[in-house]
């Protein structure tokens, strides 16, 4: 069996990070998005490898002006590897890291349609015996056109 190792990301990840995207129905970006993230919040950020292969991430930050929260901005696994625990353990990895010693809460937002993912918030709650609060964060007529949901917060604390 293949081992899947998780490591902070370089910027040399972040094309492989847009490819896996672009293969999801997550919303797309720009490279340089990625590229960016790579090198100024790696400490947040997690890549998993097979193979050294890209074949998932988590992209997240802390804010400045709330320190007891992790933003978790995209979590992306590639088709081959879902439902196998990959997201989750890529959320637990980052909550393990020493920057998020302070860390209480970690929040994300999601489209009322993504089950995948609200469940994913979900369950994380319950692995680490805590409440997962759900609230309006995004309304739909923030976004320009008529094809973009509104997203949710999922707030996933307190996190002991
Ligand atoms: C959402 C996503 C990241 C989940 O990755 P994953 O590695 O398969 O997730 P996990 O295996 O850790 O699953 C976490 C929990 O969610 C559940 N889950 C995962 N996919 C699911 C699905 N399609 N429908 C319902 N539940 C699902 C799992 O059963 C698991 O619960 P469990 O611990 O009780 O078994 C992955 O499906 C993906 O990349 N989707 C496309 C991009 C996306 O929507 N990203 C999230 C937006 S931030």
């Amino acid at each position: 069996m293949n081992t899947v190792t998780f490591e902070k990301p370089t910027v040399e990840d972040g094309a492989a990070m847009w490819e896996l995207v672009n293969n999801t129905t997550l919303d797309t970006n720009s490279p340089y998005k990625y590229i960016m993230m790579c090198e100024f919040f790696a400490e947040t950020c997690v890549v998993a490898k097979e193979n050294n292969k890209l074949v998932g991430f988590v992209t997240a930050f802390i804010p400045p002006e709330r320190p007891d929260v992790v933003f978790v901005w995209q979590v992306g696994v590639d088709a081959s590897q879902r439902g196998k625990g990959l997201a989750s353990q890529l959320l637990l990895h980052i909550l393990n890291r020493d920057v998020c010693s302070n860390v209480k809460f970690l929040e994300a937002t999601v489209t009322p349609s993504n089950k995948a993912s609200q469940t994913l918030f979900r369950r994380l709650a319950q692995k680490l015996s805590t409440e997962c609060e759900v609230s309006e964060c995004f309304a739909e007529n923030l976004f320009p056109g008529n094809d973009h949901e509104k997203e949710l917060t999922f707030r996933v604390g307190p996190i002991q």
